[in-house]
């Protein structure tokens, strides 16, 4: 089993191998925004790969989706983030610095939702005691107050016909307000889900851990729609498969656990919810959250058909959101444009949804910090990356023994082979020790070696990255042989 290890170290092998990038570094870097390096994006690529996998191709009832991250301001007035999408804040009186009320309690504990500001003041704690994390000034803030989240931006060139819109906080809205023309476009009847990967993007009063929790994110975000009282039911199966797709990729069953919300801490449009976390190596090793599993009822479907009531509200105001009071719902809301006729009993309603959404960064950084590992062999320190096969960046890497006697040319055309099926990487600089630590560092689960008994009986070295075991395979058999490994 890996060991739980430091942040540093992975941050400094992240840097150092090529995984992850300060963005901008040249100019001295952009405060919580990251680029993913060579091996980074294949990592990433692969976790992306993995959910799409297992949450669309391989059911028969979900579809994806991949809208734009720009939408009509009108979807951020009906789903609730333009009025209630906020963290409370509190000013310093000394420094100016502001900070998450909940996060002056305790600095290293995650807060897991952006909750209802009305929710948030009725909670809000005397600051008589907190302490200023910049300056340390003891209870000198100002009263907290709501703070958007949303960044905003403008469309349009013209002066004076220009529009204020957001970026998107969630994906999920996306989904919802593609709801009707999925179910027109396709054969999908309720229970199904849609889903979507993309960026989403938040203005993070405080920004935390490495990618942990940053301005400009991915999210991996299911919307499943079902027929209100088998909500119960989706709910609890969405949670067993989300959290069976870690286990299954190879997260440490003993650092993944459930948390139910707390009544005060669900999201405003939440029935019940439950964070899937992992025990991070930050704080005092904390169990922060990786992803949270939503009942969201019918509130969101039901408050787009709201917005569209409401829309000539929005034309008036000059596309002023301040100024726009949704519509309330008429007695036949559930026959609404956003709802679906199930044809098994004829009944019309609007369908309830389970939401299971996944952080594609904080996943990465989860796969990352449990597969590394620190081990010595034969009185020297070796670095790895103990990836499940489906999340290496490199499958397998392919060495000549020396550079000559055309093993380069054997090595190399076998690279070319295999990079037709999965990630390979050609290397034939340094000895072979130092070849195969490079590529336990990059987390490489197979290196193969043409050797001078390659030149004889056509068989290579395979060496298998965690038991460190060699076998000899002929060059004809190597294909199959890794397929089979790697199921791939
Ligand atoms: N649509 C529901 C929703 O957005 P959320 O709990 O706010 O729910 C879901 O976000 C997931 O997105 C989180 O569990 C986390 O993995 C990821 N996430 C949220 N904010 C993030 C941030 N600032 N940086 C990185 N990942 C973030």
């Amino acid at each position: 089993m890996a060991k739980l290890t430091k942040l540093d170290d992975i941050v400094s092998l992240c840097k150092r191998r090529g995984f992850i990038f300060q963005s901008s570094e040249i100019y001295g870097g952009l405060a919580s925004c990251y680029d993913y390096g060579p091996l980074g994006i294949e990592l990433k690529r692969n976790v992306r790969d993995s959910w799409w996998k297992a949450t669309v191709r391989m059911r028969n009832d979900v579809v994806g989706l991949d809208c734009s991250i720009l939408m009509h301001p009108m979807v951020w007035k009906a789903s609730g983030h333009a009025d209630k999408f906020a963290d409370l804040i509190a000013e310093c009186r000394k420094c100016n610095t502001r900070s998450r009320v909940d996060h002056l309690t305790a600095e290293d504990q995650e807060h897991t939702e952006h909750i209802d500001p009305e929710l948030a003041a009725e909670k809000s704690q005397n600051l008589s005691d907190k302490v200023c994390p910049s300056c340390g000034a003891v209870g000198d803030f100002t009263e907290p107050m709501a703070f958007n989240l949303m960044f905003e931006t403008s469309m349009g060139a013209n002066i004076g016909d220009q529009m204020k819109t957001f970026l998107r906080p969630e994906t999920a809205q996306g989904i919802f307000a593609n709801f009707r023309n999925v179910l027109d476009s396709t054969r999908v009847k309720v229970p199904f889900g849609i889903a979507q990967i993309g960026k989403s993007f938040r203005n993070e009063v405080t920004t935390k851990a490495f990618i942990f929790r940053t301005r400009e994110f991915e999210q991996a975000e299911l919307e499943f729609f079902c027929k209100p009282g088998t909500d119960e039911q989706w709910y609890e199966h969405w949670k067993q498969q989300r959290y069976d797709w870690y286990l299954a990729l190879g997260i440490n069953k003993d650092r993944l656990r459930f948390r139910d919300h707390d009544p005060d801490e669900l999201a405003h449009y939440a029935k019940a919810c439950v964070d899937i976390e992992y025990k991070f190596p930050f704080g005092q090793g904390d169990w922060q959250e990786l992803e949270g599993i939503a009942n969201r009822t019918d509130y969101d479907l039901r408050q787009h058909q709201r917005g569209m009531r409401t829309l000539n509200q929005w034309y008036e105001s000059g596309g002023d959101l301040s100024e726009v009071n949704l519509k309330d719902e008429d007695d036949n809301y559930h026959k609404g444009p956003l709802s679906f006729f199930d044809d098994q009993d004829n009944s019309r309603y609007i369908p309830y949804v389970i939401e299971p959404s996944a952080g594609v960064d904080r996943s990465t950084l989860a796969f990352l910090v449990d597969a590394y590992d620190e081990e010595e062999v034969r009185g020297e320190k070796r670095n790895l990356l103990r990836f499940h096969p489906a999340l290496a960046p490199i499958k397998a890497a392919i060495f000549p023994l020396v550079k000559k006697e055309g093993m380069p040319d054997i090595a190399n055309n076998i690279c070319n082979d295999l990079q037709k099926y999965f990630a390979c990487s050609y290397d034939e600089k340094g000895a072979i020790g130092r070849r195969y630590r490079r590529q336990d560092e990059a987390g490489t689960p197979f290196c193969i070696t043409v050797d001078g008994q390659t030149l004889e009986d056509g068989t290579v070295t395979v060496r298998e990255r965690d038991s460190m075991e060699q076998w000899r395979i002929s060059q004809d058999k190597l294909l199959g042989f890794l397929r089979e490994k790697l199921e791939v």
